[in-house]
């Protein structure tokens, strides 16, 4: 099969590692790739919303499946479009694919359905926005309706604080059309989870649980990233009450309610959960693998990926079986020094062949490339995270020893990394 792979990070290398192992595949390409997914298949420099230009691309060169990274790519209506012109295409419709897209509707189907999420009013003007901010208990959390990025959230320790975020995205629109409309929601308190979710449009396959670090310094504190590391199973892994809370309170409720709304979701689903001591609450749904979630998930899935993504496309979700490797993951991020913010690109990155040359040797160390980019036979940076360093382990410190021993041996000028990787419950 020739596989196509929309998206550039980490979680599209990890994604074409794993599938380049199955047997039935010939060749891979990315669009548009990095340094790494260049040593697994052929880059192809188109924009992963062009999507006229993919499905040109798919067609000429007989694209078998194709595998969507990235939520803007879903939100283009990539999928249908594929679909249309009878491609095989893993992800869900642009209509499905809502669930990530727009926080409103998302928040309106969750309690349409009784499944826990925190209080929310939804507003389509900041005056209306500010009024209902006043007298309320803070923390507050201000919600851009649309996709913006990972930056659309802001958590507002104070009334000056919601204010301003509202006044940004309302008024100077600071996500453009994402952020004309917002939530304004309860903050919530507890240690965080990702789950993932594959659902076929009738069942649906809980993977192990995984842990993303977003912010940007130790400690959890600085900047939102789209995330510094992650660990699967969490520090905290979930205990089996806890787990049948979301199998009942989340996944059944949430699998019932698309059925009566007629929405046929197709693809990997990714709930991000606060487990407060209420019980779990969603926070969000995202329509796609996450990152760097993936980057500890798929080195513990011990079976082949590439017939789970089609039985998904195929409704056969029930007929595959998924067998996990029981070592925990820990992927450490290595970001390019200001990110989240503005940074600089084009550093040469040392150590990394031979870390990648230990890794090729051991079958338990990873690296997975996302911002870099191959420039006159030297891998350079071209991104905010850089690189993920990913270690299996007898336990989650050996993992975790591993990964920094590792990472610690890849440099770049400004390199930034945290230290507290799955040192302890990460918040957001
Ligand atoms: P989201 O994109 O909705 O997952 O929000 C990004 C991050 O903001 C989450 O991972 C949380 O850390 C934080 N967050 C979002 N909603 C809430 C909430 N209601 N209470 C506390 N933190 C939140
Ligand atoms: N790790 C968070 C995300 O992929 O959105």
């Amino acid at each position: 099969m020739n596989l196509l792979i929309i998206g550039g990070g980490g979680r599209e290398h990890a994604l074409a590692w794993k599938l380049s192992q199955s047997p039935r595949v010939r060749q891979i390409y990315c669009a548009p790739g990095n340094a790494g997914t260049a040593l697994l298949g052929e880059n192809v420099p188109l924009a992963i919303t062009d999507v006229d230009g993919l499905l040109k691309f798919a067609q000429d060169r007989f694209i078998d499946l194709t595998v969507v990274g990235p939520d803007d790519a879903l939100a283009a209506g990539i999928v249908d479009r594929f679909q249309a012109a009878g491609l095989r295409i893993f992800g869900p419709t642009r209509d499905a694919a809502k669930l990530e897209w727009s926080k409103i509707f998302t928040k309106e189907f969750l309690l349409r359905h009784g499944i826990p999420t925190a209080a929310a009013g939804r507003f389509e003007t900041s005056l209306a926005a500010h009024a209902f901010c006043r007298g309320k208990t803070y923390p507050l959390v201000i919600k851009a309706d649309g996709l913006a990025t990972g930056k659309g959230v802001v958590v507002a320790e104070h009334p000056q604080a919601a204010a301003e975020a509202i006044h940004e995205m309302m008024d100077k629109g600071r996500f453009g059309p994402a952020g004309r409309r917002v939530l304004v929601e309860e903050f919530l308190r507890g240690p965080e989870c990702s789950l993932h979710a594959l659902i076929d449009g009738k069942n649906y396959r809980l993977w192990p649980a995984a842990q993303d670090y977003k912010r940007a310094n130790d400690g959890d504190t600085g900047a939102n990233t789209g995330g510094m590391g992650a660990v699967s199973p969490p520090v905290d892994a979930l205990d089996p009450e806890t787990e049948r809370r979301v199998h009942a309170e989340i996944m059944l409720p949430l699998m019932a309610g698309l059925h009566a709304e007629g929405i046929r979701f197709q693809g990997m689903l990714f709930p991000g959960l606060m487990l407060t001591a209420e019980g779990p609450q969603v926070l969000e749904f995202n329509a796609r693998f996450g990152d760097p979630e993936t980057q500890v998930l798929l080195p513990r899935l011990k079976s082949d990926l590439l017939p789970v993504l089609e039985a998904v496309i195929d409704g056969n979700l029930n007929d595959v079986q998924l067998e996990w490797d029981p070592r925990p993951a820990v992927c450490v991020i290595l970001a390019s020094g200001g990110y989240p913010g503005s940074y600089p690109t084009g550093q040469a990155i040392g150590g990394l062949d031979e870390v990648q040359a230990e890794g090729a040797r051991s079958n338990d160390l990873f690296v997975f490339h996302a911002g870099t980019k191959f420039v006159d036979g030297k891998t350079v940076t071209s991104g905010g995270r850089v690189l993920g360093v990913t270690a299996l382990g007898n336990d989650l410190a050996d993992a975790r020893a591993r990964a920094y021993a590792a990472a610690e041996r890849i440099t770049f000028e400004g390199r930034h990394l945290r230290r507290d990787i799955a040192a302890g419950p990460g918040v957001g």
